[in-house]
């Protein structure tokens, strides 16, 4: 830091040389501060009242010169001020003001940075295509949570405790719910179909609903099968709904979804919570249901079979209603038809994918082919 010196050359000379070492380094000692605690030591080194260089100019300076020299001393301490008070103004100035306009340039012509805009994952783009073809028919939506109530998942589905057909859906139970009656317990539900009957418990008739969501089963992960996949479940209840509307409803779908060559077939089937029941399949999309792709290729797609089976569906159960016949579902006056079908498996068909898997390794090379 600058120490004022003595002076005692009191020529223009003499002077001019003393006050350009002082401002110089004042200066110097401005461009050193590069913050606020730092501009308050050299704003006070230089200007504080008692003992700045200022002060001490007056003392050293001014009254120590000899009375031909005053007025020579004065008037380049007057100049000398107003220097060094600009010098700490701008240094303040600096300081509180932020980088330069010119430190933030920025070169236009660079070549910037690409942001990755990502794409809809397959399960999730084939999901809202299916969910559209429902509610372009008038279909609304509805979602339920994954963590149900044995209630929800079997027995309102008229699967009752210890029946054997709850042997069908690998469950994954929570653990430490055996104090609680069998129906409050939790599990991960196994399908979508328990929003069947929560849409029903707030709904009175007429229902049209699909129901999106991921279901959960305890499954060991292959080619073909993983613990977690994703269903659309659908209801209909109206009155006088018939088993042709749930074969022309589903047969639209099936054709806006693989296009409208394909053909649909019932099969017999069973569920607890529909009575007929039935499988859907589809004439196979890649043979056109001939089970062969030229004179000697079979089609394996289809397993050579030419269809290719594709959800289940039924009419709803009279015992279905009757967990929530109270808000209006009367059996004797109203029917409905519901229907599931794995969206993971549709991905598949349509985008010819044949592991399963790939759906959940979240590998980019494989996910941005669906950009
Ligand atoms: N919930 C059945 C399953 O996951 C699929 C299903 C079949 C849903 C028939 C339905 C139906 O609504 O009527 O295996």
């Amino acid at each position: 830091m600058y120490t004022l010196p003595k002076l005692d050359d009191f020529s223009p000379a003499a002077l001019d040389r003393a006050v350009a070492a002082l401002i110089a380094a004042a200066e110097t000692e401005s461009s050193a501060v590069t913050n606020d605690a730092e501009f308050k030591i050299f704003r006070d080194h230089w200007m504080a009242r008692k003992n700045g260089i200022l002060t001490q100019v007056n003392d050293l300076w001014l009254k120590a010169a000899p009375k031909e020299a005053k007025k020579d001393v004065g008037a380049r301490v007057n100049a000398l001020k107003t220097a060094v008070e600009e010098i700490v103004a701008a240094a303040e100035k600096r300081i509180t003001a932020g980088p330069s306009l010119e430190s933030q340039r920025i070169d236009v012509t660079l070549p910037g940075i690409k942001r990755p805009l990502g794409a809809e994952h397959p399960i999730i783009r084939t999901k809202n295509e299916i969910v559209r073809i429902f509610q372009r028919m008038g279909y609304s939506v509805a979602e339920g949570p994954e963590i149900e109530t044995d209630y929800y998942n079997f027995e309102s589905l008229n699967f009752p405790p210890n029946h054997p057909a709850r042997d069908t859906q690998d469950t994954i139970f929570i653990a430490g719910q055996e104090n609680k009656p069998q129906r409050d317990r939790l599990l991960l539900r196994t399908h979508t179909s328990p929003v069947q009957i929560r849409t029903m418990e707030k709904q009175r008739p007429p229902v049209r609903v699909v129901i999106p969501g991921k279901v959960h089963r305890n499954d060991a992960a292959d080619a073909s099968h993983s613990p977690i996949f994703h269903q659309v479940e659908g209801l209909a209840v109206d009155t006088n709904i018939t088993f042709s509307d749930l074969k022309g409803t589903l047969d639209h779908a099936m054709k806006e979804l693989f296009g409208s060559d394909v053909k649909t077939r019932f099969y017999p089937s069973f569920f607890p919570f529909t009575e007929p029941s039935a499988d859907v399949q589809i004439s196979c999309f890649k043979c056109g249901g001939t089970g062969k792709l030229n004179a000697t290729e079979g089609c394996r797609l289809c397993k050579y079979s030419g269809w290719i089976e594709l959800l289940g569906c039924g009419m709803v159960d009279p015992n279905v209603f009757g967990f929530v016949e109270s808000n209006g579902y009367d059996p004797k006056t109203i029917s409905g038809f519901a229907f599931g079908m794995g969206v993971d498996r549709i991905a598949m068909l349509k985008y010819g994918i044949d592991d399963i898997q790939l759906f959940y390794h979240g590998d980019v090379r494989f996910l941005e082919q669906f950009a």
